[in-house]
């Protein structure tokens, strides 16, 4: 998450995308993603309605503050859902919206953007209302989309970074079993200051091997 690579200032195509149908369950990720059902939260496509949820959700001071600055405005949350419609349909690009279980409003999100030809490699990213920290949410989520990017996607690498900084998302990585490889020095710039970020790993086949993750996902 740290490196989001939506980048409003150069976001210039006018799309004219409409609000995504996610009942409708397609067969190819890239002409739109499946919902993903699990036992705290569903992972689902964004819609251009999801952008006001989003704003509230990860604007906030104690979110915001380790990542990429998010779009300022619900406007800007609607125009980079539209441009990851663009991008996933490009196969550039994935992004689940979280949304919590009994509830219809969007609390975070999942990123996985491709980092070489076929999306082999990839980097993911994720961020959530801090309402939700410590629920459980984040690991079920994160095991949810690792899951879909090694067995739908074909990724074989998914890469992170996080700044050293960023003590919660650090402890995050390491709890679902990421490795560390090292730290990229003074690579994220945040606030005028560069930070070093860590840079964490997972093998598609060392995640399958351990597999602990808990019970499969239900794709509808
Ligand atoms: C990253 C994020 C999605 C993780 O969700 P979460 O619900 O907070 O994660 P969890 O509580 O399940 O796991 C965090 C772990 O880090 C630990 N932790 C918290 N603060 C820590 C610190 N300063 N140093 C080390 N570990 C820390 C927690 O104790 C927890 O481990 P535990 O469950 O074994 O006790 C969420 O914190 C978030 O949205 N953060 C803001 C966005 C962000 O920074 N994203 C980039 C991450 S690379």
């Amino acid at each position: 998450m740290e490196k989001m690579p939506y980048q409003p200032q150069l976001d210039t195509v006018v799309s004219t995308l409409s609000q995504t149908n996610t009942t409708k369950q397609p067969t190819d990720w890239r002409n739109g993603l499946p919902v993903l059902t699990g036992s705290t939260m569903t992972l689902r496509e964004m819609r251009v309605s999801d952008a006001a949820s989003l704003f509230f959700a990860l604007t906030t001071e104690e979110v915001s503050r380790f990542i990429s600055p998010p779009p300022t405005t619900v406007e800007g949350f609607e125009r980079f859902i539209l441009w990851a419609h663009r991008q996933r349909a490009a196969g550039q690009y994935i992004c689940f919206v979280i949304v919590p279980r009994g509830m219809d409003t969007a609390a975070g999100l999942f990123q996985v953007r491709s980092l070489g030809p076929g999306f082999a490699t990839a980097e993911w990213g994720f961020a959530m209302s801090s309402e939700y920290w410590g629920t459980g949410m984040f690991v079920e989520g994160a095991r949810m989309t690792a899951e879909f990017a090694f067995d739908v996607v074909g990724v074989h690498r998914l890469e992170a970074r996080a700044a050293l900084k960023n003590g919660r998302g650090n402890g995050a990585l390491r709890k679902i079993g990421a490795v560390q490889e090292g730290v990229l020095r003074r690579s994220f710039l945040r606030n005028g200051e560069y930070l070093d970020q860590a840079l964490w790993s997972i093998i598609a086949d060392e995640w399958r091997a351990k597999a602990v993750w808990g019970p499969r996902v239900v794709v509808h």
